[in-house]
């Protein structure tokens, strides 16, 4: 056995970007958890901002983020589950979002809101909720630089994967040729070792991973058998 990570024997190079969720981070340690992500192979860190009102639960929000912007040098991945997300963006940028994601569901303006995410200085992701037609994203996704395909229904960590959600990969992909779009496909919700691979080949860009990265005995062990 080589190094200190007992999977590294069954770990496939997969091509993708790990984004470990601070959601299932401990609280009280969250520095730690952010200096965790850095010092590992993980790509971007993963932050997931619910408001009460889109999704039934309340994470945190704009102070968090701002406080452990300073731990970290990779990508802020910020997901927002929170209605009028137009109102938020200059500050989420300020706080130190690099990525800044809002739901389909949640947006009346989508182009709006995607036109100002960028004019912000950030890359914009669009987040479709599992019954959303991947279709619908047509006419913005040449605009955009991630699509963040939920593969739970949002607002907690922990839960079950969706399965249809390689055949929507599969339909994201036919999309995204036919509009020329660059956009990146991430997975969030119930992303484990038992389906990283598969979703890694059917064509994920990025793997967002909460439970099983946080929940794990040891995490930094846990990310590194989910590269
Ligand atoms: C769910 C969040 C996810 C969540 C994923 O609403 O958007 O990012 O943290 O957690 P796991 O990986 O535990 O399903
Ligand atoms: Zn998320």
């Amino acid at each position: 056995m080589e190094g200190p990570f007992p999977f590294r024997y069954f770990r496939a190079s997969m091509p993708h970007i790990l984004a470990p969720s601070l959601l299932s981070a401990d609280f009280a340690e969250l520095g730690k958890a952010v200096e965790l992500i850095e010092s590992s192979g993980a790509g971007w860190h993963h932050i997931d901002v619910m408001d009460g009102v889109f999704v039934p639960n309340i994470s945190f929000g704009l102070p968090v983020i701002k406080s452990i912007r300073k731990h970290a040098k990779k990508p802020f991945d910020v997901h927002l589950m929170i209605v009028r997300p137009d109102q938020y963006i200059n500050a989420f940028r300020d706080a130190g979002a690099d990525h800044l994601t809002v739901h389909y569901e949640a947006c009346s303006h989508l182009h709006r809101s995607i036109q100002a995410i960028r004019g912000a200085g950030m890359k914009a992701g669009v987040a479709i909720n599992p019954h959303t037609r991947v279709d619908l994203l047509e006419d913005v996704l040449a605009d955009i630089d991630i699509v963040c395909l939920m593969s739970v229904n949002p607002g907690f960590g922990g839960q079950t994967f969706i399965e249809r959600t390689y055949s929507r990969i599969e339909a994201l992909k036919v999309l995204r040729a036919k509009t020329g779009s660059k956009a990146l496909i991430e997975i969030d919700g119930g992303v484990s070792q038992e389906n990283a691979k598969r979703l890694s080949e059917t064509g994920a860009d990025v793997l967002v991973a909460g439970n099983s990265v946080f929940g794990a005995v040891d995490p930094g062990v846990a990310i590194q058998a989910l590269l």
